[in-house]
């Protein structure tokens, strides 16, 4: 029997979208190309392979290079020049120049390198005082380091001479460039025509500061305060969204749960109001970057038509972390923040009964010290069953894919998330809660499905998929069915990318 003080969660509505597995609203536009190239920039805070924290950087890399296969986009990427941008790359970035950026009564420099990734170009917004830091985010001053970005962002259009056709920008650090765009600068002609894009990656980050700060500090001139002010306070995000002409999600669930106050975080009402110009897309993963026929870091390469590669990644994994080898015992494993919303209550609910079976259990994280004692203890209280690796390794993460069995994903709210693709491409089959993007890039067991789904936030409900699941495994057969379409899941970034293609042409027709 299950314990009647499991989590539960009454008040996290399941929220309908008309198809599973939707990768966006409607049917992909045809291949489009137009006679003049349209000019995008992607105004975003990190990009891989320069500089990443998470899953908005893997996003910025491979969907900019996605769109720029299309030869009628010229496609764009600015960033800050962080201190721990990979030092591989820095010694190619080229100097274009300097200028002074005015952030209200302050006069800041700013240097501009360039550094051309195939048909990409990235320009990297230069000033020290600012940036020259370890890691990107957790300063006092956070607001006012976006903000310089930003509007140095408005400034560099001109001193480069790349006055885009669509400003796309990403997350509240960037939400400042689409309300420049649309408050100071409407009064330049050059910056008359530009059509905004604000894409939501996670409405729980949301830029929140003290009303007084906005003109002495963003440079917005009071009278539009309105657009941005929220809760007394001024919302960044609130900002962009009230000002872009078009705002998009990772995935069409989602763009459904941020209408409801459970997922909006508040700004539910505003997103609500804004409905019409909302798109639910899903993102995509980097084929060629997560291929297991190729992939370096693996103990042995596979792919789907030959997965015999994946027995010897699993063998080679568990002796790595001193788990006996046996081919027999399920490796579920998890690569994850260790944070609330990613479902650690539930899994903290019921791993111990699923402890009691022949299985043996990863996890791969940084987060919340509470999780991480939890995990790290419970590792040394199951030896040979347990591992807990405490840390963020991308090397580590792809020989975990590979050498698992099932992929648990229990999250809370996910806006799309990539871990729950990548796992399934590497023959991991996930096990998700049916939240978000996981809702869309995941399908249940049964009919045609591509992994394990549960519907409710309640840890028994996942503890019977989990037991589905190890009751699939046991089925040779099977299971390998189901690892083999896991694993030719189409997860690649061409549908998602025509979705964008065709926003934007419909945007810049208005
Ligand atoms: C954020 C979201 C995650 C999404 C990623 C890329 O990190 O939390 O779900 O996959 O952005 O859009």
């Amino acid at each position: 029997m299950y314990d009647d003080n499991m989590t539960n969660c009454d008040d996290l509505p399941a929220v309908e979208v008309k198809d599973h597995a939707v990768r966006a609203e409607k049917e992909p536009p045809a291949e489009i190309s137009v006679e003049a190239k349209k000019k995008i920039l992607f105004v975003a805070s990190e990009a891989s392979p320069f500089i990443a924290t998470g899953g908005l950087a893997e996003v910025i890399g491979s969907l900019s290079e996605a769109i720029s296969e299309n030869a009628s986009f010229d496609v764009r990427v600015i960033l800050p020049l962080y201190q721990d941008i990979r030092k591989e790359f820095r010694k190619d970035y080229r100097y274009i120049g300097n200028l002074n950026v005015a952030l209200s009564w302050r006069n800041q420099y700013c240097g501009i390198f360039e550094y051309r990734a195939g048909n990409v170009t990235y320009y990297f917004v230069d000033n020290e005082y600012y940036f020259k830091r370890p890691s990107c985010y957790g300063y006092y001053d956070d607001g006012e380091r976006f903000a310089f970005f930003c509007r140095a962002v408005m400034e560099i259009l001109g001193f480069v001479g790349f006055y885009p056709d669509i400003l796309h920008c990403h997350d509240w650090q960037s939400a400042l460039a689409a309300v420049y765009l649309k408050t100071v600068y409407q009064s330049r002609p050059e910056y008359r025509a530009i059509r905004a894009v604000f894409t939501i990656h996670n409405i729980e980050y949301q830029g929140q500061y003290s009303l007084d700060i906005l003109e002495d500090l963003f440079g917005i001139p009071f009278r539009f305060s309105n657009l941005l002010e929220y809760d007394r306070c001024i919302n960044l995000m609130k900002g962009a969204i009230e000002c872009a002409e078009a705002l998009t999600t990772v995935s069409p669930t989602y763009a459904e749960e941020i209408k409801r106050p459970f997922y909006g975080k508040g700004l539910d009402p505003i997103i609500l109001r804004n409905e019409g110009k909302l798109h639910g897309i899903l993102n995509g993963i980097d084929n060629k970057l997560y291929d297991p026929a190729t992939d370096p870091a693996l103990f042995a390469n596979y792919s789907a038509d030959d997965v015999a590669g994946k027995a010897v990644c699993k063998a080679e994994l568990q002796k790595m972390f001193g788990l006996p080898i046996k081919p027999e015992a399920p490796v579920i494993a998890m690569i994850s923040r260790l944070v609330s919303h990613k479902g650690l209550d539930l899994v903290k609910d019921v791993i111990e009964q699923v402890l009691k079976q022949d299985v043996q259990f990863i996890l791969l994280g940084t987060g919340d010290s509470t999780y991480e004692n939890y995990f790290t203890d419970l590792a040394r209280r199951y030896p040979g069953k347990v591992v807990t690796v405490i840390s963020f390794n991308a090397d580590l993460s792809r020989k975990i894919y590979a050498g698992a069995d099932l992929f648990l994903m229990p999250s809370k709210s996910e806006p799309c998330g990539l871990s729950q693709m990548i796992a399934s491409r590497y023959g991991a089959v996930a096990l998700v809660r049916e939240t978000g993007g996981l809702k869309d890039s995941i399908t249940p067991y049964g009919a045609d499905g591509n992994g394990f789904t549960f519907r409710e936030y309640n840890a028994s409900d996942m503890l019977y998929v989990i037991n589905e699941a190890l009751g699939v495994y046991r089925k040779k057969d099977e299971w390998a069915k189901l690892v083999k379409k896991a694993m030719e899941t189409d997860f690649s970034w061409s549908t998602s990318a025509k979705y964008y293609e065709g926003l934007y042409l419909k945007l810049l027709e208005k």
